[in-house]
Parts: structure tokens; sequence; C-alpha cells
């Protein structure tokens, strides 16, 4: 009998062993929170189909960010839900609307300690529900969208936005984003570019958690699952246009993308865990039908390994708490 003289399996005995030669590791730097503020309410409202996340009143989101800062977290991701919608999603450049107020609180709480960042789309403030304004048909105006996203970047900057998030997929945003930003004096305003957004199943609690007025769905402007080249081509030209860090999302069924873009791109690549894929593990976790901080763990260091330098979820301060604490699940 011929004994194996090499064997992996050493390297895998202890806790010890299994740590010192991790190739990947969770930490809060690497983690940006989420955040939903919903104008106009006094307590927090709790999200249905996402357990233990909720939209919160501008104190709460206060306090959220603070919390985020004082967990080492990266940064955070803003998002507004405005009282009234219209068909122009006017409330989006109001400089006094939830999200500028948002912006203004978080950058005052969460000072140079973290990255404050903005959802920069319309869904949240057309009654159409979608990401633009739409044509005489009906259909998303890409370029009058454009002119929207351009002056809404300039009221976040002014709000004190380290960098906004162009969300809507709309062709040459990253460009109209940037030159509305120098444009104003905002050069040093970053851009974390969606650049590969797919129209995803995956996103059905979010359009609960921003009371989405949406009736159909977004297939003439995100991508479309099949596709991966296409993804690579998105990116190149969000890089071309000026973005500062590009983004995949969602991450878990899209892992090929992260792999590929951290390969072309030359620019830091994030990835955006959704509010599907924390909804399913929560689920099923609450079924007892999976272990839940070890499926949380397995999740998120899976978005690294593929190659994301930064990972959007909604588990970034539960899971930075419990790195603080040294109790990681493996
Ligand atoms: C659009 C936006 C969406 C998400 C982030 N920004 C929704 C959509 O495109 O339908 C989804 C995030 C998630 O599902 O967690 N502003």
């Amino acid at each position: 009998m011929a004994f194996p003289s090499t064997r992996p399996r050493r390297l895998r005995r202890t806790a010890a062993l299994r740590r010192l030669v991790a190739e990947t590791q969770l930490s809060p730097a690497a983690m940006v929170l989420p955040v939903f503020v919903r104008e106009g309410v006094t307590e927090p409202v709790a999200i249905s189909s996402m357990p233990g996340v909720v939209q919160h009143t501008r104190d709460s989101a206060r306090a959220a960010v603070a919390e985020a800062a004082v967990l080492g977290l990266g940064g955070v991701m803003l998002f507004g839900v405005p009282l009234r919608k219209d068909a122009s999603g006017s409330a989006a450049l109001d400089p006094c609307g939830v999200l500028a107020g948002a912006i203004r609180d978080a950058v005052s709480e969460g000072g140079d300690a973290l990255v404050v960042m903005s959802d920069l789309c319309l869904d949240e403030f057309t009654d159409s529900g979608h990401c633009g304004v739409l044509d005489d048909r009906g259909d998303v105006d890409n370029d009058a969208t454009l002119e929207v996203y351009a002056e809404m970047a300039v009221v976040h900057a002014e709000a004190g936005v380290h960098m906004v998030a162009p969300s809507g997929m709309m062709d040459g945003q990253v460009g109209a984003v940037r030159s509305a930003l120098d444009s104003a004096g905002y050069t040093d305003t970053g851009i974390l570019a969606y650049a590969a957004k797919y129209a995803s199943a995956f996103y059905g609690p979010f359009r609960e958690a921003v009371a989405s007025s949406l009736v159909g769905d977004r297939r003439t402007y995100q991508m479309d699952p099949p596709n991966a080249r296409e993804a690579v081509r998105e990116a190149l030209l969000d890089v071309d246009e000026g973005a500062d860090i590009i983004m995949v999302k969602p991450a878990l069924g899209y892992l090929d993308l992260v792999v590929q873009m951290r390969e072309v791109v030359p620019v830091p690549v994030a990835a955006y865990n959704v509010s599907g894929e924390y909804a399913m593990v929560e689920a099923a976790a609450a079924h007892g039908w999976i272990d839940r901080d070890r499926a949380i763990d397995e999740v998120l260091t899976s978005i690294r390994r593929a190659g994301a330098d930064i990972v959007l979820t909604y588990w970034a301060a539960q899971v930075a708490r419990r790195l603080q604490a040294g109790t990681m699940a493996q």
C-alpha cells in the first residue's frame, strides 16, 4: 500500500492552521452598509421581506451611520424614500429632500471615519417607479434622464457626499455625472458606478424597502442575465467615462463577472450582495434549515474570494460586530 506523501489535509487540521493559511479575509473596511432613510416617519419601519433591516428615520439613520463608523465599516450607501413621487422625480433634486438631508447627517455623523455614498437614481422618486423619466410613448428616455442625474449629482455633492453611485443603467450616465460634478467644482467627489447591473429577480425585497411603485420590469435598461461579455463592455465604458470604482450586481449569481472584472479593469471592484440574497439566507435560517452565521460568512467570503475589493451587504454591521468580538462562524 503506497501512502500519499503529499497531504493537503495537514493544513486543515486545526483552527489555527486554517486561519494561518486562509487566502481570503472578511474585514469591516471592505464592507459597505446600505441604509434606507424614509421621509416623514417618527419610528423606524420594519421591512417584512428583509428581517433585521429597517427604513430609518433621519435620527435612527444618524445612529446607524455613527455605529458603522465605530465598527470600522468602509462606508454607507444611502437610499432615500420620499413622501411624494411624481413623473419627473422632482423630489430627487430637492436640496432639502430626504436623501440630501440624510447625506448631510451621515457626513456630520461619520466624519472622516467612513465613506458616505449615495444612490443616484430616480426609481424611488418617480411615480412610474422607473429609474428615469418617461418619453411620450412611456419608454425610459435615456438622454433626458441623464440631465436629471447630472443635477442630482450636484445636489448630493453640495450636501457633502464623498461618492455618488449612479445605478440607473442609462447609457453615458457616468460621463454625464462626471462632467456635471467637475463643472460645479466637485472634482473630488467620486463615482462608484453600477457598471454591470442585471435585471434580477433578486431585487424583490428592495422594492418593498423603497416602497417602489414599479409595475413591470427594468429589462430595457438593466442587463440581461445571460450576458457576460456585455458586462465587461459596460465596465470598460464606465472606467473610460471616469468611474472610480465599478460594481457588479447582484453578487452571488454573477461571481464569474467579479472574477473577470478584477482582471480587466484597473479600478477597485465592488459587488452588491442584494436584498433577495439576504432574504434567502434569512428565510432559510428562520426555518432552521441552515446555520445563519456560517451561511453569511460563507456568502461574503465567496464574494471576496471571487475578487471583490468591496462588498455592499445588509449584514455589514452584524459581521463587523462579530469580527470585533472575535467570534467568526468558521
Ligand atoms: C435602483 C436600485 C435597486 C437596488 C439598488 N439600487 C433596485 C432596482 O434596480 O430595481 C437593489 C438593491 C437590492 O436589491 O438590495 N435605485
